[in-house]
């Protein structure tokens, strides 16, 4: 009753805050917004009208990382690439300014591992590479990833890191990523519940323990976007923007 009257009045509390305004945030660098080749955007009109929508919340510029995973998307660096060029193309015929870029979500399979030894990984920033782990239980090679990934000189950013229930005991299992230099990136729409209460808490947990570096909207389609808007009153998410400790800025691709 008490952990549902607390929870009620930070509900409660979300909605009388004034929306921030996510230029504060500028660059988003994690989206499927490239079209057909994933869960994301179905086809070119759906990737305008994403971006079109990502821009009206104040996002200058998207890094989109659509997902490479064996067993499900068999994206290659060239397939990206040429989705990439022909979405570009398409913005500047339609005269929109926004600057698009892309890398990859990529899933720490067996065929992960391959591309980190073949050096074959498609980077942001300062060499940063986005990916995710199994939703089930922790991947068994995710260390070995992560090391051979910096051994080649890449500098891994963990997508959702709240979304793996397995970890929410413990703020340790988040802090042993941060000792192997593993930075971590929230979804913004965590925090809206969107994928249940218990996701929503560790987010914010996580937001106050300091331990959130990016944030991403994960945008594969409107309801995302939707999401995107209803948390700009999370107590939380301004907490995060007003922390100093949000480095999407930082991110400035080649
Ligand atoms: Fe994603």
């Amino acid at each position: 009753m008490f952990n549902w009257f607390k929870r009620k009045n930070a509900d409660q509390n979300d909605r009388n805050m004034s929306p921030v305004h996510l230029e504060a945030v500028g660059v988003d660098m994690h989206s499927h917004l490239l079209p057909g080749i994933d869960d994301g955007a179905e086809h070119m009109e759906h990737s305008i009208e994403l971006i079109l929508h990502l821009k009206e919340l104040g996002y200058h510029t998207a890094i989109t990382t659509p997902h490479i995973f064996w067993d499900m998307y068999r994206n290659t660096t060239h397939i990206i690439r040429e989705q990439l060029a022909a979405v570009r193309q398409e913005l500047q015929n339609r005269q929109i300014d926004f600057d698009l870029h892309a890398a990859a979500e990529y899933y720490c399979d067996e065929h992960f591992e391959n591309l980190i030894e073949k050096d074959d990984l498609l980077w942001f920033g300062q060499k940063n590479v986005l990916f995710e782990i199994s939703f089930a239980a922790e991947s068994a090679n995710m260390g070995r990833a992560i090391f051979n990934m910096q051994l080649a000189g890449y500098k891994p950013i963990l997508a959702h890191p709240e979304r793996y229930e397995y970890w929410h005991g413990s703020l340790s299992n988040y802090e042993k990523m941060l000792d192997k230099d593993v930075a971590l990136q929230l979804n913004i729409t965590s925090l809206t519940g969107q994928y249940g209460p218990n996701v929503k808490r560790i987010s914010e947990r996580l937001i106050d323990a300091g331990m959130i570096s990016y944030l991403g909207t994960d945008c594969h389609h409107m309801g995302h976007i939707q999401l995107v808007n209803a948390a700009r009153t999370n107590a939380s998410l301004r907490k995060l923007l007003e922390s100093g400790r949000l480095r999407n800025s930082d991110l400035i691709t080649t």
